[in-house]
């Protein structure tokens, strides 16, 4: 089969090219870097030309009111070349319970993201994430300040990209699902434990305190999987830091 993955020079995107040129399939990353803008719309008739499949999995370049833009526009634009280009199936990839947390623009853009591929007109998938194991960093940064990082004890469920890609790859080479796949990593821990865990093995000195109002992911109840049968992803923790 032949995919267009958009977004394929990101740290997901790339990871999922590699696979399905690995099993066999014919997979173009395609950026705005490749000469592929999802917001104007240059070079995306090109982009997705001959692809049986569009795996969306451009990122918008902030977290604040303005990523609201990006998901609608990318997605107006991206879908609207692919219907014209006779795209079959087009698939995202969103966050576990994004539609949980409207304190949160970035939330409330990957919602209308999902939104505007469900009311469109080509039968589509969406995988949904927990965090990433590789953002956890990031996520240590926002609240970090000399010597301290605060974090709230918000459970979390943290994922391999690696096997965030796998997903994705898995989604994308099968029928469309109409519907949602969850995936998330074996373990759940308290984000301030983490951060505890993250720190030390890294041989970072900082102190983490549990503060319930720090970042992010304190209007977050829990990136976790309820679901008993959800299927999780193999790589722990522990050994995706080593
Ligand atoms: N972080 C998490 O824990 C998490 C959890 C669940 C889901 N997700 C979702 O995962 C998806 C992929 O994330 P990622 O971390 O792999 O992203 P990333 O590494 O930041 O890559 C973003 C990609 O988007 C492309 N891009 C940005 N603006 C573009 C534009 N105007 N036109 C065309 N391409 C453009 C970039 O291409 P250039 O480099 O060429 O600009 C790059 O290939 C996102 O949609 C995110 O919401 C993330």
């Amino acid at each position: 089969m032949r995919f267009a993955v958009i977004g394929g020079t990101g740290l997901i995107g790339s990871q999922v090219v590699e696979d399905l040129n690995a099993a066999g399939h014919e997979a173009v990353p395609h950026s705005k870097s490749t000469g592929a803008d999802v917001i104007s719309g240059r070079g995306l008739t090109e982009a997705v030309a001959g692809a049986d499949v569009v795996v969306n999995l451009t990122n918008s370049p902030t977290f604040d009111e303005a990523s609201l833009d990006f998901f609608r526009t990318s997605m107006e634009n991206l879908l609207a070349a692919a219907r014209d280009g006779g795209v079959g199936h087009f698939v995202i990839l969103s966050i576990v319970g994004v539609d949980q947390v409207p304190e949160l623009a970035y939330y409330r853009a990957k919602v209308l993201q999902e939104d505007i591929l469900t009311a469109g007109p080509i039968p589509y998938s969406i995988v949904r994430a927990t965090q990433f194991m590789d953002f956890v960093d990031a996520v240590l940064s926002w609240t970090a300040d000399g010597d301290t990082v605060r974090l709230p004890a918000t459970p979390v469920q943290p994922i391999a990209s690696a096997d965030v890609a796998r997903a994705v790859a898995e989604v994308a080479a099968g029928a469309p699902l109409g519907g949602i796949r969850n995936v998330a990593g074996p373990e759940i821990f308290p984000l301030d434990e983490l951060g505890r865990i993250t720190l030390s093995r890294k041989g970072d000195s900082r102190t983490v305190v549990t503060d319930p109002t720090a970042g992010m992911f304190a209007v977050v109840k829990g990136d976790v999987l309820t679901d008993p049968r959800a299927r999780l992803a193999p790589t722990r923790y522990a050994d995706w830091l080593s």
